[in-house]
């Protein structure tokens, strides 16, 4: 029987392509969405990935989507946690809303979803959890606390993690991406995108394809002996 793993996220930019670079090796995937249904449904077409759709930061619907997968698909052992949002703005005009938000999509969504699966990798003794954090939770980022903060508990999250799970053979690691060219990185307006590419010693954005493939090693067999690691996939930009 094949593993079964989820990427939340996994329908569209760095998730689109960790959905498929885990099918390439050999995995049943399940890519979880939040609500860009015409898309989730063009990528299964496309890939013949089953999509999910459900909000990460909802705790009970996020029990309640991993246990469908559960039933279509069979126990998961892998996850990678990739769903993630941006609300930025500098902290003197930031709501609490959009500090709020961000902090429950891109953190509580790793908790989420790890209350959802981790106790049946330990019972069964063998799993991978990939958390994709941010070169912008490793150094900050102005105009972005919220993010910032919800990056970087990422990483923290990871390393607390990575202690329980290691003797029950399950592994927790992070990657951090710098800046890669998808829609989110898209919205960024041209002048502040020119800035910090030119800060990019590599001098270019990164592709999705070099994230998911950092992430398909530490979710391999043979990533085993790899965990509470952060893999930084930025060009150069900042060496952590
Ligand atoms: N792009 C970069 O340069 C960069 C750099 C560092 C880190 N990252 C991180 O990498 C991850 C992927 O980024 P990306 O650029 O590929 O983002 P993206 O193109 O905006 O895609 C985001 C994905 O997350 C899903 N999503 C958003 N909120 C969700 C929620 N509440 N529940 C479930 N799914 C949700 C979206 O679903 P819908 O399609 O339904 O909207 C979409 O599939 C994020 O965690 C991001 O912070 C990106």
């Amino acid at each position: 029987m094949t593993r079964v793993a989820i990427v939340t996220g996994g329908t569209r930019g760095i998730g689109e392509a960790i959905s498929l670079a885990l099918k390439d090796l050999g995995y049943t995937v399940a890519a979880n969405y939040a609500g860009n249904d015409e898309k989730a449904k063009a990528f299964t077409e496309a890939t013949g990935i089953a999509a999910y759709k459900w909000d990460v930061g909802d705790h009970e619907a996020t029990l309640a989507g991993v246990a469908q997968v559960e039933a279509d698909l069979g126990p998961v052992d892998v996850v990678v946690n990739n769903a993630g949002i941006t609300r930025d703005g500098v902290l003197h005009r930031m709501t609490f809303e959009n500090w709020n938000e961000v902090i429950r999509v891109n953190l509580g969504g790793c908790f989420n979803m790890a209350k959802a699966t981790f106790p049946g990798m330990r019972e069964r003794g063998w799993g991978r959890i990939v958390n994709i954090g941010s070169i912008n939770g490793q150094a900050g980022q102005y105009g972005q606390v919220n993010y910032a903060a919800a990056k970087s508990g990422i990483h923290g999250f990871t390393k607390a993690l990575a202690q329980e799970g290691a003797k029950f053979g399950v592994t927790v690691n992070a990657i951090a991406p710098g800046y890669i060219d998808t829609e989110m990185v898209a919205a960024v307006p041209a002048p502040v995108l020119e800035k910090i590419v030119a800060k990019i010693p590599v001098g270019r954005l990164g592709h999705a394809e070099e994230i998911a493939r950092g992430v398909a090693f530490l979710c391999s067999e043979d990533a085993g002996f790899v965990t509470g690691s952060t893999m930084s996939i930025n060009g150069g930009q900042h060496m952590y």
